[in-house]
Parts: structure tokens; sequence; C-alpha cells
């Protein structure tokens, strides 16, 4: 068994993305695409969510409708998963939204925890982790590790640009966790990035680097 991957070939994402990867897009402009891209993402993962009915009152009449039944815990994988988790609060503000910091070790490539803001028990009916670049897929891995022993039963990842070799780990690390993207993108370099890619997803939306 492996992941089911989600590329999405919405012609306003596919828009965006070319936007977003160019170096000569700005923090300000970077963090707005960010935030778009992960908003019609977020949209396209969800559409599998359980819906309860409920009644409303229009200034005319009372009809039928419906609300989003399920728990969601969005994670942001410190730091570049800020702006897609803030993106997906503005759309859907009901969700949960618990931190995790981890950063890549620049000589090992190997993720490195450092922050964990999980609530004590696992109420939660879908998490799902939001980062921007799945490279090696080891943060994604380690991220989904801590979910796991914490006790999610349903994980989604979310993510902008990935590598071929971050989806085969992620997805042979953990088959039934379904991933989101972009884009796939041709190979990971000698350091590690994701190339065509963008650069570094943190320092261009926090402009430091
Ligand atoms: C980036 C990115 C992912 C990770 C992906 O974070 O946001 O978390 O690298 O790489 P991997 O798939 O090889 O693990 P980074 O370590 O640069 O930290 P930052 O968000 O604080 O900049
Ligand atoms: N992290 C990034 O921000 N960019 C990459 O290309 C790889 C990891």
């Amino acid at each position: 068994m492996s992941s089911a991957v989600f590329v999405s070939r919405h012609p306003l994402v596919q828009h965006k993305l070319a936007l977003l990867r160019s170096k000569w897009t700005e923090p300000k402009k970077f963090r707005e695409l960010v935030r778009e891209i992960a908003q019609l993402l977020f949209y396209e993962a969800t559409q599998d969510l359980a819906l309860a009915p409920l009644t409303v009152e229009t200034p005319l009449a009372t009809c039928a409708g419906y609300e989003v039944a399920e728990r969601i815990g969005i994670i942001p994988i410190l730091r570049a998963g800020l702006g897609m988790a803030e993106a997906i609060v503005e759309i859907l503000p009901t969700v949960h939204v618990w931190h995790l910091g981890l950063y890549r070790d620049h000589e090992t490539l190997q993720p490195v925890t450092y922050y964990n803001k999980l609530p004590s028990k696992p109420d939660i009916d879908l998490t799902i982790i939001v980062d921007p670049m799945l490279a090696t897929g080891g943060s994604a891995v380690a991220a989904v590790d801590i979910l796991k022993q914490w006790g999610a039963q349903r994980i989604k990842f979310l993510g902008l640009i990935a590598a071929p070799e971050g989806v085969r780990a992620l997805s042979e690390a953990h088959p039934d966790v379904a991933i989101h993207l972009a884009a796939i993108d041709s190979h990971l370099n000698e350091r590690g990035y994701i190339v065509p890619g963008l650069g570094d997803a943190g320092d261009r939306q926090f402009g430091t680097g």
C-alpha cells in the first residue's frame, strides 16, 4: 500500500505557484501567495469532510443547511507552515491549530524537534499537517510519527511543493496519510533543496537568510 497523492491541476493553483516560485517575488507578495494557494489546496483536500444538517433562518424563510461535523486540527510545522495555517483559519475559523517546531539540520538533513504544542488528548477527528516543502520527507515523517504516538487516527499532509524523494519517504513510512500538493518537482540537489522548487520557504516568507 502507498499513500494517496493528489497534485492540484486547478488553473488558479498553477498560476499562483508560478508567481510563488519566481525569485523576483518579494516576501510580502510571497506570503500572500502562500496564503492563497494554501486555501485552494485546503478546499480540495477537504472534499470528504462529514456534514451535519442544521436549520437556517434566512430573512425570508427557514431552510435546511449544513455545517462541518468534524473536529479538525491543523498542525503547522514551524516556521514555514505558519502562513498556511493562518490561511486555513481564515476560511474555517473552527479549526484548532497546534504547532510543531521542527527544523532540518543543515549538515545531516535530519529533522530536529524543538517545540510541541499538542494538547494532552487527541480529541479530534482529522489532523492536517501543513508545511510548504516536502524535500527529503524527514520532517513530515517525524511530524506524522509524533501525531500517531499522540493518538491521531486520521492524518493528511498539505504541502505546496514536493520532491519525488519526499513523497516516496512519507508514503513508505505512512501509507495511510494522504498527500495533497500543488506540484511534484524534478529532484533534490546535493544540499537537499527541491529543484526547481522555490528556494527556502521559511526565509522567503520571513525575509531571513
Ligand atoms: C523546511 C520546510 C520543511 C523541511 C522540509 O523547514 O519547511 O519543514 O524544511 O525538508 P525535509 O523534507 O528534508 O525534512 P526548515 O528546516 O528550513 O525550517 P524553517 O521552516 O524554520 O525555515
Ligand atoms: N526546505 C525548503 O524551504 N526548501 C527546499 O527546497 C527544501 C527544504
